[in-house]
């Protein structure tokens, strides 16, 4: 169908040839090898043909919202599996993980004192970078999985081969969360009058559990003197909805380049199938085929850096993505390791603060202390997570940033993956509940306490820390 509106050509920086398909010129990283074209032709044809899931306006929205963390005057949490999964798909996995992500923003706001801006690891995020391209059990090797976008997690020949028809599930699936959501945080679910109600049971009476019930209580109760002030709570809209923002990785280019749009009010393209995407840590090649990609989509866009950065490529990067500096554009994500930080992360936060690049610097604390423990388990500590995070706020705090936020993989449930936190998980008590297939996720319990962790922190800071 045509679209009856004339649409203007987007603005374009003299001599650029970006294009949808651009990045297809590039090298890229990461890229499954698709078996069947035909197959992978039928499928991009059908998603071509989808409507978009989000759009331009939201992602546009979400970037005034990252201006204001940029300029220090609201943090960002984003929070979410590290993969979704086709299996693992429910209505009450995707409430739970809401849930977390509106209690740990309201602990966050209500200790920060500013905004917190939420944005889901959510509806979109199904592929995954590997560090090995294949995978060896007993002699035999096959291809690595790569997320349920991709192939399948059994490790057999047939189960790991790409196949493109996941490409389509992954919409339809990112649709029906994505539509679920909008439900929960617009219908009357994340209304601040219901903070009591988002503290699942199982924690109801642990320390972490309490802590929170304290928070929502004395939340109710300024509720309560605003509206014996005469103050109309009701038509108070931030007050009973929230905007929550998705965002995924940017891995599988065939999958986003079908999905991105020609915005009909600006002209502009966005890539509609989440608010913000980013770039990993092993896709952020700035000739590489991601960055081109993310270069054109007006979208928000993030990049991972991990401690090997050098300053020359993050302002590479920074040139390459925000050329006209937009703030609220651009979100760099420190994911060094706890014991990396102090050395690898102030050069770069120096060399961006110099060039004068309005960049959200947010701290990835989980992807730089991943191990395998010996019983074979791939983990983390929550005491490194949070040494990660201490380190990162330091040295912002050192060369005068502002620690924007923070990036998590997290479950509503009551999982066992990473050992320590309150109730001191140990390492023989991850093979109890370990589920995730990829990595290791903070359980409910971990994530409220970091979130009240922070808090404390950034309260705690000298209010000399200006930005
Ligand atoms: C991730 O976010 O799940 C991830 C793989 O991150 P990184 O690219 O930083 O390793
Ligand atoms: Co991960």
């Amino acid at each position: 169908m045509s679209d009856p509106l004339p649409i203007p050509e987007p603005p374009r920086m003299f001599g650029s040839s970006w294009t949808p398909e651009s990045w297809r010129g590039r090298p890229a990283a990461q890229e499954p090898n698709w078996p069947d074209a035909p197959a992978l032709d039928a499928a991009l044809t059908e998603l071509r043909r989808q409507p978009p899931l989000v759009f331009a306006g939201e992602a546009r929205q979400l970037t005034e919202s990252l201006a204001a963390v940029a300029a220090g005057d609201a943090f960002l949490l984003q929070a979410g599996d590290c993969a979704e999964s086709f299996d693992a798909f429910s209505a009450d996995a995707i409430r739970d993980k809401l849930k977390v992500i509106l209690q740990m923003a309201v602990v966050l706001t209500y200790g920060t004192g500013v905004p917190t801006v939420k944005v889901g690891r959510i509806a979109g995020q199904f592929a995954k970078p590997r560090s090995a391209a294949t995978e060896t059990r007993d002699g035999v090797e096959l291809p690595s999985f790569r997320g349920d976008m991709v192939n399948d997690f059994a490790f057999d020949a047939e189960a790991r081969q790409p196949d493109p028809k996941r490409l389509v599930q992954s919409y339809h699936q990112s649709a029906a969360t994505l539509n679920l959501l909008r439900a929960f945080t617009k219908g009357g679910f994340a209304d601040l009058g219901q903070v009591h109600q988002w503290n699942l049971e199982y924690v109801a009476t642990s320390r972490e559990g309490r802590r929170y019930e304290a928070v929502a209580q004395e939340i109710e109760r300024a509720l309560r003197f605003m509206d014996a002030c005469g103050i109309d709570l009701d038509a108070e809209t931030q007050l009973h909805q929230v905007d929550f923002f998705t965002a995924h990785e940017a891995l599988v280019l065939e999958y986003e380049e079908v999905l991105t749009r020609r915005d009909s009010i600006t002209g502009g393209w966005y890539d509609c199938s989440a608010h913000l995407l980013w770039a990993g840590e092993r896709t952020r090649q700035p000739g590489g085929a991601h960055v081109e990609y993310l270069s054109g989509v007006e979208n928000p866009v993030g990049v991972k850096l991990g401690p090997d950065a050098v300053p020359q490529d993050v302002l590479a990067l920074c040139e390459r993505l925000n050329p006209a500096r937009r703030p609220g554009r651009l979100v760099l994500y420190s994911r060094m390791g706890a014991d990396r930080v102090e050395e690898a992360l102030p050069p770069l936060l120096r060399a961006v603060r110099m060039s004068g690049h309005p960049v959200v610097w947010a701290c990835d604390p989980m992807h730089g202390n991943t191990f395998v423990h010996d019983n074979g388990y791939k983990t983390r500590r929550f005491e490194d997570v949070m040494r990660e995070i201490r380190a990162f706020f330091a040295a912002c705090d050192a060369v005068g940033v502002w620690p924007g936020g923070v990036h998590v993989e997290l479950t509503g449930e009551d999982v066992t993956e990473c050992t320590g936190g309150a109730r001191g998980l140990s390492d023989t008590d991850l093979e109890r509940a370990y589920k995730s297939r990829v990595d290791p996720r903070l359980n409910y319990e971990q994530a409220l306490e970091m979130a009240m962790r922070i808090s404390r922190h950034v309260r705690g800071r000298p209010s000399s820390a200006r930005y």
